[in-house]
């Protein structure tokens, strides 16, 4: 099958990378008086008009805060729900994600899922790997600070010596290795925290809150979140006028 790929506008401050952490799943149920995971479910209905939102808008890569480390400890019975939702959701929606030209990546310990769904991650991002409209990052089983401690390991293990470990060599060890760090990262719900979330990758990102849940998050919130991020002026730990990128000469 040929994928259609399509190439991103050349769109003035849109940001490259988009992160999201798609919060508020459980209360938008609660609201309802519905099961959590019929929350979940309303929740992944949005991923795929979202990453259409994102290629349209120029956006080159999306992170998706699927299922971080620290939910394993949710009741099994969510925990089981949420797997079998993320396994069925790629079971159902590759193929068209894989014609509208997404690339798909995982951040994370793929090693830590069970073994049907490594296959199955491995297996979309197999057949998405040449596609250029996007990269969509799913983090599952993701959490930043186990992602540095992987990355401070595999650095011990590899013997580099100590006074050659400097930033570069962590990032290249991430689950992240390779993708550029977020411009901007939107937190749904009202919660204004990162969570363990790209800790090391968003130090220079810009954040965005939004009181919708997640199930409630729509192209127009997206929006609103891009339009914010247009006006925001980035100085990268720089003075102002250094910041400008034709002075700072970036
Ligand atoms: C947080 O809401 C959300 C999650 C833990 C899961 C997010 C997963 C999806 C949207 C499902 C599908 C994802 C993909 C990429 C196919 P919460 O349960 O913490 O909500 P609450 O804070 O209101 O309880």
């Amino acid at each position: 099958m040929t994928p259609q790929n399509s190439t991103p506008p050349d769109n003035k401050n849109v940001p490259t990378h988009v992160a999201i952490i798609m919060d508020g799943n459980g209360r938008w149920a609660k609201e309802r008086g519905l099961p959590r995971l019929l929350g979940h479910r309303a929740g992944s209905l949005q991923v795929r008009k979202i990453i259409e939102a994102c290629i349209e808008r120029g956006v080159q890569y999306l992170t998706l805060y699927a299922f971080s480390t620290e939910n394993w400890s949710r009741p099994r019975y969510e925990v089981r729900g949420l797997m079998y939702l993320i396994s069925n959701y790629i079971d159902r929606e590759v193929l068209n994600l894989h014609r509208m030209g997404v690339c798909l990546h995982h951040f994370g310990d793929i090693n830590g899922l069970s073994r049907s769904m490594q296959k199955k991650v491995r297996a979309a991002m197999d057949l998405t790997r040449q596609n250029i409209s996007i990269t969509v990052n799913v983090a599952l089983n993701y959490g930043g600070r186990h992602d540095i401690l992987s990355a401070i390991r595999a650095i011990l293990a590899s013997g580099l010596p100590a006074e050659q470990v400097d930033e570069r060599a962590i990032s290249n060890h991430l689950s992240t290795s390779g993708i550029p760090e977020p411009d901007l990262v939107i937190r749904t719900s009202g919660e204004k925290r990162l969570s363990n979330f790209l800790i090391w990758e968003t130090a220079y990102s810009e954040l965005f809150f939004t009181q919708a849940m997640w199930p409630d998050f729509t192209s127009a919130t997206l929006d609103e979140a891009l339009e914010s991020y247009a006006q925001r002026k980035r100085r990268f730990g720089l003075s102002d006028s250094a910041s400008d990128p034709a002075r700072a000469g970036l």
